[in-house]
């Protein structure tokens, strides 16, 4: 049932993360006529900028969580990022809110260790070799049982921090200072991975809802650095190798529970298929679904969050997305280029309003469509590229 927003019969949402992603999120939720409350470190955070009110909290800090939690009376909770207390999450759940998708896979996803564990060990995945330690000296044992080149990531962690290849014994010492210098949180525990040398990868968003579990068709994507910078869908792929992927995704998200959308990243070398991780809530990669899919990404996560029905997912034709970044720090910037971005045929622009720069932040995305992923991929590239970043005031070009 859905009442009126900001009256007695709302159905209320707090969305834990106030990104694009959250953003993207809030206003399917408005569009259903759901009360939103934005939450995030920072004020004015892109989704707190459309949604009816917001809260600046420290999301790792359990008991201000609690207290806004219990003062809200929030009917889903919806986390949007990894760095937020989830026992917390699973104390709500224990006295009936209901977070998405379950307070679980917030906590199993926020760790690299637990979600390895568990899709690895618990669920006999394929996944890349991995390592887990503590220590430098544990680290060096680590490596030797791996082998050279393997991956170094903090295990906790998102966007690339601290993560480094190792393709030298010469490499070791500084991959782990840069692991335990990148992880969130005091915890140093580092992850060592064998290094896949995949064909390609993708992110397999999967939808659990009412209706059952959905696929979308897979996402192609390119990471510079750990992050993301490329998408499109569809990414061609065999027929085997799309049947492994998804029979991998079900059993994960299966095992992880609740309604919502999952995107579940996996690495594809010929016909094999490796598990390397997934996120219970939307994917920066799915940003290509706002153009490329009859349902977006967004629209997937509320509609299964609110215990709708979820129909078939279908491509609408090529699509691509490709990121706008800013590469220096600024306290108020402009976008120009706009216009000449949006010449480029088929071709949207979505500018997340964040209050601030930082080098590599990302700022917003370009959408395209095209006859073929490669026309889709340039198109977006070319967007994205017209797009500058200026420092208000100063006149200097940020990008
Ligand atoms: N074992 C591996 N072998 C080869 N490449 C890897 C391996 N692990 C990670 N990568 C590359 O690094 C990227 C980022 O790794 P991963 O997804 O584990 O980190 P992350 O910090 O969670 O990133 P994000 O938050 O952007 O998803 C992967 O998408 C892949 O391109
Ligand atoms: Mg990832």
């Amino acid at each position: 049932m859905i009442g009126t927003p900001l009256k007695e019969s709302a159905a209320r949402l707090m969305i834990l993360g106030s990104g694009e992603l959250g953003k993207e999120v809030v206003i399917e939720a408005q569009r259903m006529g759901i009360e939103v409350i934005a939450v995030d470190r920072y004020d004015n955070a892109p989704a707190m900028q459309v949604a009816h009110r917001s809260h600046v909290i420290n999301m790792l800090d359990g008991e201000a969580l609690k207290e806004l939690v219990r003062k809200e009376r929030p009917r889903y909770i919806v986390p949007e990022i990894e760095a937020i207390q989830t026992e917390t999450l699973l104390e709500l759940e224990k006295e009936g809110f209901n977070v998405i998708p379950t307070a679980r896979a917030t906590n199993l996803t926020m760790n690299r260790e637990g979600i390895r564990r568990l899709a690895a060990e618990e669920l006999g995945l394929p996944t890349a070799g991995y390592r887990f330690a503590s220590s430098l000296e544990e680290f060096r044992e680590g490596i030797a049982q791996i082998g050279i080149p393997c991956v170094v990531k903090p295990t906790m962690s998102s966007s690339g921090k601290g993560q480094s290849v190792v393709r030298d014994a010469s490499d070791i010492e500084h991959a782990w200072k840069y692991a335990v210098e990148g992880t969130r949180g005091a915890a140093d525990k580092v992850i060592i991975e064998e290094f896949i040398s995949f064909d390609y990868e993708i992110t397999l968003l999967t939808v659990r809802s009412v209706s059952g579990t959905r696929f979308c068709p897979p996402i192609g994507h390119i990471q510079i650095k750990g992050d993301y910078h490329e998408s499109w869908q569809p990414m061609p792929m065999t027929a085997e190798a799309l049947a492994e992927s998804q029979r991998q995704a079900k059993t994960v998200t299966d095992a992880l529970g609740g309604y919502g959308i999952f995107g579940v990243e996996l690495f594809i070398r010929g016909n094999d298929v490796f598990f390397s991780e997934v996120s219970p809530r939307p994917h920066d990669t799915g940003m290509v679904t706002m153009v490329s899919q009859n349902l977006s990404e967004f629209e997937l996560h509320v509609r299964a969050i609110l215990g709708l029905p979820v129909p078939e997912v279908v491509c609408l034709g090529p699509s691509a997305s490709h990121v706008i970044l800013a590469d220096k720090a600024a306290a108020d910037v402009a976008f120009e280029g706009v216009g000449d971005a949006l010449s480029v045929p088929a071709t949207k622009l979505r500018l997340f309003g964040k209050p601030d720069t930082r080098p590599g932040r990302r700022m917003g995305v370009a959408l395209s469509m095209g006859r073929d992923v490669d026309e889709a991929r340039q198109r977006a590239e070319e967007a994205a590229h017209k797009v500058a970043i200026y420092r208000v005031g100063s006149g200097l070009i940020l990008k």
